[in-house]
């Protein structure tokens, strides 16, 4: 089958690159001509695990192709997906879907045979429907139908997301539709990979619904664990006896600096935009929201009090361990890593920082940040240590080296990735989250 992926960023790439390995001749369609050469010349324009020999070993077969030519980029596809971005828009937080609806109706112009066109762009409920409406309105001869497969992969674990699915959601309001996507997935389908068909608005509020859960779920252990800290009790041990009640599940709640990256934080705010439109306010996931933003610059102060408060933290140094709201991935959008940067700058504490793939990014976000070329060179001269970002290459620093180096022996670690009585035991002085 032929498929066009509309939109090669993260989630098209991705997607693309797996529809291609499934045996689907896939093409990826962006207006962007410096990102098209460049993965002609084999180089990605993000950081993800796996997805650079996935791309090669696809283009070398003849399956994946690149283009910046819509129109004959979707010739002869019977399933074009548009994965553009959804940013929040300016000012308001709903998500903006001029990306979306331009791709419409390029799409409506130039399509030259029956095809089922998908938005796999997270979207609000009723896009679908204005996608449609859009598609109408080109007058386009040939059959269409309009249908939601949104995505649920995470950065850094994107691949075998893809691939190994907990679920495939479909929203579709014809047969049409649902047997063309029947036929983009078969190759999971028959690997057992439960597939959900819905509605189309079912299946853009199932998105939605999935992430500000999770953020929810994030955001009651944070807070879970401002309450251990303050009652002796150990998060960690908290987060194991309720993650063991199957109902509950066990993942998702390690407590932190708070949750940032390109999803999340933008759509628990267009939920919440959906959810005022139609006069039904959800407001456990206004209260989400707060938190977790005023979280991040909590985090900060929390690094100020382990300095010994903000007199004796004005002039110091803090070396920062970690900028990428998660490791594995160098997106540095909405990472608590730059509030907590911020809170410490502007209380006059200077801050050293290390990140092994986010640098680049960070650099333009935090030019008051000094760039350090390793882990252990951020460190030197610091009168406390913050890991922002858990990174493997974090959890196994040698500490004897790091006292050394440090002006002070003070670590705040803020993913409670080391045992407490191992790091006291090299003399530092140990602060982590929810862990009296
Ligand atoms: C998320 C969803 O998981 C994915 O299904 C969706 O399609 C896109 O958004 P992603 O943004 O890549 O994926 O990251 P994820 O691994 O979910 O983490 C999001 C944030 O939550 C990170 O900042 C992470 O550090 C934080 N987090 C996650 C926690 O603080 N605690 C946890 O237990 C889990």
């Amino acid at each position: 089958m032929k498929i066009a992926m509309v939109g090669s960023g993260y989630v098209g790439l991705v997607s693309g690159a797996c529809f291609a390995d499934f045996g689907h001749d896939v093409v990826c369609i962006d207006k962007d001509q410096s990102k098209i050469d460049a993965l002609h010349d084999g180089i990605m324009p993000i950081y993800e695990p796996g997805l650079d020999a996935l791309v090669e070993t696809n283009v070398a077969s003849g399956r994946l192709s690149f283009t910046t030519n819509l129109a004959e980029g979707i010739k002869g596809a019977s399933a074009i997906f548009i994965a553009v971005g959804t940013p929040s828009r300016r000012g308001d937080g709903h998500a903006d879907l001029s990306f979306v609806h331009a791709v419409a109706r390029e799409v409506g112009e130039t399509l030259s045979n029956d095809a089922v066109i998908v938005t796999k762009s997270t979207v609000p409920v009723g896009t679908g429907d204005e996608v449609e409406r859009i598609l109408q309105s080109s007058g386009t001869p040939h059959k269409f139908s309009v249908v939601s497969n949104p995505e649920f992969l995470r950065e850094g674990a994107a691949i075998g997301d893809f691939k190994r699915p907990d679920r495939i959601v479909i929203g579709a309001e014809d047969d049409f539709g649902r047997d063309v996507m029947r036929a983009v997935y078969r190759p999971l389908f028959l690997n057992e990979s439960p597939l959900l068909i819905t509605s189309r608005r079912s299946s853009e509020l199932i998105k939605y619904a999935a992430n500000a859960f999770l953020a929810t779920k994030i955001t009651f252990i944070n807070e879970m664990a401002d309450l251990c800290e303050k009652v002796g009790a150990n998060v960690q041990d908290v987060s194991r006896g309720i993650g063991m009640d199957n109902r509950i599940g066990s993942k998702f709640l390690h407590a932190g600096p708070g949750y940032g990256g390109s999803c999340f934080p933008k759509d628990t705010l267009a939920l919440l935009k959906t959810a005022e439109d139609y006069d039904s306010p959800i407001r456990i996931v206004e209260a989400v929201v707060k938190t977790n933003e005023s979280r991040k610059r909590a985090m900060g102060r929390k690094v100020i009090e382990a300095l010994g408060g903000s007199d004796a933290a004005r002039g110091k140094k803090v070396a920062l361990l970690g900028l990428t709201f998660k490791p594995n991935t160098d997106d540095m959008r909405d990472s608590p890593a730059i509030a907590i940067a911020q809170t410490l700058t502007d209380g006059g504490v200077s801050v050293s920082a290390y990140d092994p793939e986010g640098m680049e990014l960070a650099r333009p976000i935090m030019p008051e940040v000094t760039m350090c070329q390793d882990p252990y060179s951020a460190i030197e001269g610091a009168d406390a240590i913050a890991i922002v970002t858990e990174w493997d290459a974090f959890r196994a620093l040698d500490l004897a080296r790091v006292k050394e180096l440090a002006k002070s022996p003070v670590l705040v670690d803020l993913r409670n990735i080391y045992q407490p009585d191992d790091v006291r035991s090299f003399g530092f002085t140990y602060h982590s989250i929810g862990r009296a």
